[in-house]
């Protein structure tokens, strides 16, 4: 089947651009020596993170139990799970996973590693465990300090935990456009990550894992050194907000678009607009419009759930009633959780359909 009759919307993969993508990364780390576990929150299918293991990672990231519980269903073995699982009903899900793959799991409180303990008593599991460390995100995590050394200690003092390390994210900073800046940026998360581990190898616990990173920083921090593991999820498609950042070498960008959302002109209702079949519920907006690809002067603004508006703001509109247009996503993340599959397409044909199973699991 050709994409141009594909009925829309539908949420496009091209499948060149994305294999160089998931290649390029694992290449990144590779030859800087340092182990990659994707996050699967950007592509949430099981599929996806089979081919980023096939292609080097180490295991993969989930930001929700609902999602680990998706990917282990479906023979992924090895995941950390990057938010905080609270709550007795969660921890009963939790433990039953850990029957049957490797599950690592972030801290930042106390109470939330005694129950963890018990927990993992009850059913007889260990449980890898990291502590989180609040790099400068003001979300979860403990302050940069000597504060994760008590946790670790809280950690190392049930058999039924294994303290592994640290997590540190930034991600605010990912998108920071200009380079110089974000470097900046990234380095004091690093040092604040670097500086609260040592705190905790003083106090007497081994680390085997720093781990953090995102698609804007990953080769900042290669560079700066420290990390130990890498958990970038964007690259595989990129969206307009990360098309809209500078990279070290200008000439050089590493990752390319590779996700569009099709849609289709439903009504041409003056000379420079044409309405599309693309609103709210086929596009985030968390992150602004969508980008409209190949159409020079045109910009897209949301019109409603189901409709957008394409305007060319005084010039003649090229688009034919029925015509197909490519939106860049403005947010990945967001966008791939609207829809149930991707349409993997390579040149002007598709190729395949995946399902996007994890898609709304946000518990
Ligand atoms: C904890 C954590 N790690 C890694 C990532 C991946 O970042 P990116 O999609 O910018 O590569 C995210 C994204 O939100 C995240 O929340």
């Amino acid at each position: 089947m050709r994409i141009d009759d594909l009925d829309t919307p539908v949420l496009l993969i091209e499948a060149d651009a994305f294999e160089r993508n998931m290649a390029r990364m694992g290449e990144i780390a590779a030859s800087a020596g340092i182990a990659c576990r994707p996050h699967a929150k950007a592509h949430k299918s099981p599929l996806v993170a089979g081919m980023q293991k096939k292609t080097g990672a180490v295991g993969i990231c989930c930001a929700k139990l609902g999602e680990a519980e998706v990917m282990v269903a479906a023979g992924i073995d090895d995941i950390l799970i990057t938010t905080e699982v609270v709550g007795r009903g969660k921890l009963l899900r939790l433990m039953a996973l850990a029957q049957s793959a490797r599950i690592g799991v972030v801290v930042d409180n106390e109470e939330n590693i005694d129950e963890l303990a018990r927990a993992a008593q009850t059913a007889g599991v260990r449980l890898d465990v990291l502590v989180e460390v609040d790099v400068g995100q003001r979300r979860c995590g403990v302050a940069p300090g000597a504060a994760a050394a008590v946790l670790a200690e809280r950690i190392r003092d049930s058999r039924w935990l294994r303290f592994r390390g640290l997590q540190g994210y930034q991600g605010a900073i990912q998108m920071t456009a200009d380079y110089a800046t974000r470097r900046q940026q990234v380095k004091d998360a690093l040092d604040k990550l670097l500086e609260t581990a040592e705190h905790v190898r003083k106090a007497g616990h081994a680390i085997e894992v720093l781990t953090g990173g995102g698609t804007g920083s990953v080769a900042i921090d290669i560079a700066l050194g420290g990390l130990t593991e890498l958990q970038p999820g964007s690259y595989l498609f990129m969206d307009a907000k990360y098309a809209a950042i500078e990279w070290e070498n200008r000439a050089h960008v590493p990752f390319e678009n590779a996700l569009f959302v099709l849609g289709t002109v439903i009504s041409r209702p003056a000379y420079d607009r044409a309405i599309v079949d693309v609103g709210l519920k086929a596009a985030s907006s968390d992150g602004g419009p969508p980008m409209p690809v190949g159409l020079p002067g045109a910009s897209f603004a949301f019109a409603g759930d189901e409709h957008g508006q394409l305007s060319f703001d005084g010039k003649p509109c090229p688009l034919a009633l029925g015509a197909k247009i490519r939106l860049i996503p403005s947010h990945c993340d967001t966008t791939v959780n609207l829809y149930d599959h991707f349409i993997v397409g390579r040149g002007e044909h598709v190729e395949d359909v995946w399902e996007i199973a994890a898609r709304g699991r946000v518990q």
